[in-house]
């Protein structure tokens, strides 16, 4: 009896706002791997619509299911390394929740990986002999997953045909030799994995048709275009710069434009220069605690009265960040008088101090 519980398979669903799905996908899973031993763990981030509850309430009634439910967090990324971290079977599978991907490719992928002990991990993709983006997605957004996928595999030097797939099965050994390497920030752990495995991986494609979502919606929009230039970017750097880092630094540079249109209206409008720019500094601390919050902290976005406390925390620690920049830029410049030297060491220290202290103060984990 107990044998017949050891799965040889776990699926990792990710989640959010899923919740209309859930027994239709185990249904699918059912039917779809009538001869394996598997288990299922959602990994839900606490979704409104009560994703979880509806998890569990299904996993009273099959042992195979069960979640993993995250508070206080969101990403898809992390969410599949959790889960997949969370399972005890030596194969998993990562699969979408809103039944776009074909689960009745599963027992072929996990076939390969069973003739093959060489083999690390089975990719579903959609652009290989009989796979199909399908009308799954709109134009625009083909559209973008090409030019990301050529991205992708030139800059991180993958040969994988689609490395924005979120449907593959990987074996746990392999996973576990990159594991340590991932970000969890960001929507395209594949990509990421891929990444991280140097090539040295063996890689083997098996083509699918991207359905249509039923229920629910997407959760791609501009944010998740972004963190995926923040992945390459920190791929590029050795993983030495994190996604986050990146994404505030893209702010930062937002920031920028935002002070110097700020001051030039300001002046266009008769104002002395030191009221211009004073104007134009709190625009620019104001515009990037809101970029912040809506992108490289979305998922730990303040609301309501946090917010406000959050504003005031963020002008109090990019004061801090100004002094200190001023500081060590003048120290530097004293020991070498160079300008742009010193006044760009002092940017750098002002930025790695606005980075560290706003994760701790303004956005901090709980
Ligand atoms: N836990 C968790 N946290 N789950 C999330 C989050 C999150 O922050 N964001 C999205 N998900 C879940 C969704 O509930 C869904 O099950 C799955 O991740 C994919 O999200 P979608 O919003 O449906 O993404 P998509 O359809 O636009 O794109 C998917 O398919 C593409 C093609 O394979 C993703 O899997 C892409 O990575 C993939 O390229
Ligand atoms: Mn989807």
């Amino acid at each position: 009896m107990t044998q017949a519980l050891i799965p040889e398979l776990t699926i990792v669903i990710p989640t959010f706002n899923e919740k209309a799905n859930i027994r239709p996908m185990v249904a699918l899973l059912d039917d779809a791997l009538q001869d394996v031993a598997w288990d299922v763990v959602f990994v839900d981030d606490d979704s409104p619509d009560g994703t979880a509850a509806e998890v569990r309430a299904l996993g009273r009634e099959d042992g195979r299911v069960r979640v993993l439910h995250r508070i206080g967090r969101r990403g898809l990324a992390g969410a599949c390394i959790e889960g997949i971290l969370s399972s005890v079977a030596p194969v998993c599978a990562v699969i979408d929740a809103d039944l776009q991907h074909d689960e009745t490719k599963l027992p072929e992928m996990l076939a390969r990986l069973r003739d093959n002990p060489d083999l690390d991990i089975v990719i579903g993709s959609r652009n290989v002999e009989d796979g199909s983006a399908g009308t799954g997605l709109t134009s625009v957004r083909k559209w973008g997953s090409d030019q990301a996928t050529t991205l992708a595999q030139r800059m991180l030097r993958i040969t994988a045909s689609d490395p924005m797939s979120g449907f593959f099965m990987v074996r746990r050994t392999s996973f576990n030799q990159v594991v340590l390497e991932l970000q969890s920030a960001g929507f395209k752990i594949l990509a990421d994995m891929l990444s991280a495995a140097r090539g040295r991986w063996n890689v083997s494609e098996i083509g699918y048709t991207f359905r249509e979502r039923q229920h629910g919606e997407s959760k791609m929009d501009a944010a998740v275009t972004l963190e995926f230039l923040g992945l390459l970017l920190a791929r590029i750097t050795g993983g030495v710069l994190s996604i986050r880092f990146i994404l505030f630094g893209m702010v930062g540079v937002s920031g920028i434009f935002v002070q110097l249109i700020m001051v030039k209206l300001m002046l266009m409008l008769g104002f002395g220069f030191s009221v211009a720019q004073t104007l134009g500094v709190f625009s620019a601390m104001t515009t990037n605690f809101l970029a912040n919050n809506l992108l490289t902290y979305r998922d730990r976005s303040l609301k309501g009265p946090e917010f406000l406390r959050g504003l005031l925390s963020f002008y109090a620690v990019c004061a801090i960040g100004a002094l200190a920049n001023v500081g060590v830029a003048t120290i530097t410049y004293t020991a070498i008088p160079a300008w742009a030297f010193a006044s760009a060491v002092g940017a750098i220290v002002g930025a790695l101090w606005n980075f560290v202290a706003s994760s701790r103060v303004t956005w901090k984990s709980r």
